[in-house]
């Protein structure tokens, strides 16, 4: 080959390299190692600007330790001053010449070989990016650099464009991970609240609502269907603000009979009334100094709404048969499923009553607005279920997508006692589909189309599985599907369903 072939395969050969990878050290070295092996030149180096200084990266025949001793003040020697100058120079005969530096100690015995220097600039527009240099051997003194200088020059601008390309990718990429290290630190750190599972930016909005209303005594009312965690969030607001030593009180405003309830919140005298045998404090009381958890409040009648009004509003109360007046410090957080803002306008629940609660709304989604949430949800109950049971069960991957297509009425406990269920009856360690009750599958057999039933079908089949499992109460199948009792007999006797339907 003659020498002008040789350079075009050297040319070719870099290209071909530089284009290869992004890699700088590797595509750097490659390069170097072409100059050497295709033209008579030695010990190539690529030196690159950095901060005030060129260093040198890349070299073919450089050990490690020469390679690290080559490092330049710009403007110093050879390589500095074309770096900080920006044109080539050629020195025709190194061992001539006093401002060679031989700074690597590479070249043993200059003046005994015909060495000449070639060094052009890495230059992209007008910045000087590094240097490109290589020892030429030469046979006779008279020998010209110039053809040698400009395939040097084609060489450094490819390798120029190649530093630009792969910096600008690393830039990109190192953007990229502080980005996403930054996206996951925000998700780790805030909003995370003990025992209590929601990744989904639906409920991430609700925890950050607890973390920012659990340090002050704001009142808070959570609304949402049953079964959504209601109570969960209450207690979450209570255990992570500064009362959480002191008591958290939950009164079921639904559960107790109203001629109860007053004496249930604020307590009676002794003998207050018939059968009043002694002093009893109240839950209002009972909470000074931590939290009163007001469940159902949709449910408090209209007569103890305006006394609940005043202790929200005075923070004081009088027994029932007393006088007193008794000052409490609590936090009131309440809940209900129902929707107040219509109660309200349907004269059932106090306008004064209802803004005087809703200073910090919380609305718990239902769970089938959060499906995200799902898996994370059914690891967690299945966990806490083995454990409970000491047994291992899993869940195979169709019945996670028959659960994650179910409408779930009843929510998360809806869908806790499902799978409490589960563990307790599989026969296997494997739950199978058909080891699902009858709702689940047929909702999600609706759905994926397999077989065409009503829904209607499926929600009489869901309730009749419901009260097969259990023995026909209807206050526990109510519970389990998320619904009332009332509601059940509605459809028990809407669909005719009697004890002897399969
Ligand atoms: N995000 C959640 N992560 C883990 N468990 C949850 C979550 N939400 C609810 N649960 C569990 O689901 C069950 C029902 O929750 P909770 O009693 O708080 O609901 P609720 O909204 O008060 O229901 P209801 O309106 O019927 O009173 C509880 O056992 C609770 O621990
Ligand atoms: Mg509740």
């Amino acid at each position: 080959m003659d020498r002008h072939s040789q350079q075009l395969t050297t040319l070719y050969e870099i290209s071909k390299l530089l284009g290869a990878s992004l890699d700088l050290n590797k595509t750097l070295k490659g390069a170097m190692k072409a100059l050497s092996d295709f033209l008579d030149m030695q010990r190539a180096t690529v030196a690159l600007v950095e901060g005030g200084e060129v260093i040198i990266k890349a070299a073919h025949g450089l050990t490690i330790e020469e390679l690290q001793l080559g490092r330049y003040k710009l403007g110093e020697g050879i390589i500095g001053q074309v770096a900080k100058s920006g044109y080539p120079i050629v020195v025709p005969n190194i061992g001539d010449e006093p401002v060679f530096l031989n700074r690597t100690g590479s070249r043993k015995d200059i003046s005994k070989n015909n060495i000449a220097f070639l060094c052009v600039p890495i230059m992209f527009k007008r910045d000087v990016l590094g240097v490109l240099s290589v020892d030429r051997l030469f046979a006779d003194a008279t020998a010209s650099f110039d053809v040698d200088l400009r395939l040097l020059k084609i060489i450094a601008s490819l390798i120029a464009q190649h530093i630009k390309l792969s910096r600008q990718v690393e830039q990109e990429v190192q953007g990229l991970i502080a980005e996403r290290d930054t996206l996951k630190v925000e998700l780790k750190s805030r909003y995370r609240i003990e025992n209590v599972i929601g990744k989904s930016s639906i409920m991430q909005e609700v925890f950050e609502a607890v973390h920012r209303v659990a340090g002050s005594r704001a009142t808070v009312m959570i609304t949402g269907e049953s079964g959504t965690g209601k109570e969960l969030i209450a207690k979450a607001v209570h255990y992570m603000s500064p009362r959480a030593k002191q008591p958290f009180i939950k009164l079921n405003c639904a559960s107790i009979p109203e001629g109860l309830l007053e004496t249930e919140l604020f307590g009676h005298e002794k003998g207050a009334f018939t059968g009043a045998a002694g002093v009893r404090r109240g839950r209002f009381e009972l909470a000074h100094r931590g939290t009163i958890f007001l469940d159902e409040i949709g449910d408090l009648s209209l007569g103890l709404q305006p006394k609940i009004l005043r202790v929200i509003q005075e923070r004081e109360f009088e027994r029932v048969g007393s006088e007193r007046t008794i000052k409490v410090d609590v936090r009131v957080i309440a809940a209900t499923a129902k929707d107040l803002v219509r109660l309200v306008g349907e004269g059932g629940f106090r306008e004064d009553l209802y803004y005087r609660l809703n200073v910090v709304p919380m609305f718990l989604p239902p769970l089938r607005q959060r499906k995200e949430d799902m898996d994370e949800l059914i690891a967690f109950f299945l966990a806490k279920f083995n454990k409970e049971n000491s047994t291992s069960v899993e869940i195979s991957p169709e019945v996670m997508n028959s659960m994650a297509e179910y409408w779930w009425p009843g929510n998360i406990r809806e869908l806790e006692n499902t799978i409490e269920r589960l563990v307790i009856m599989s026969p296997g360690k494997m739950v199978q589909p058909r080891d699902l009750p009858l709702n689940i599958r047929t909702a999600a057999s609706h759905i994926q189309g397999h077989k065409i039933t009503p829904l209607n079908q499926a929600e009489k089949e869901g309730i009749i599985d419901a009260l097969k499992t259990t023995d026909w109460i209807y206050a526990k199948a109510a519970k389990l599907l998320g619904i009332t009792p009332r509601q059940i007999g509605y459809k028990v006797k809407k669909y005719g369903i009697g004890r002897g339907q399969s």
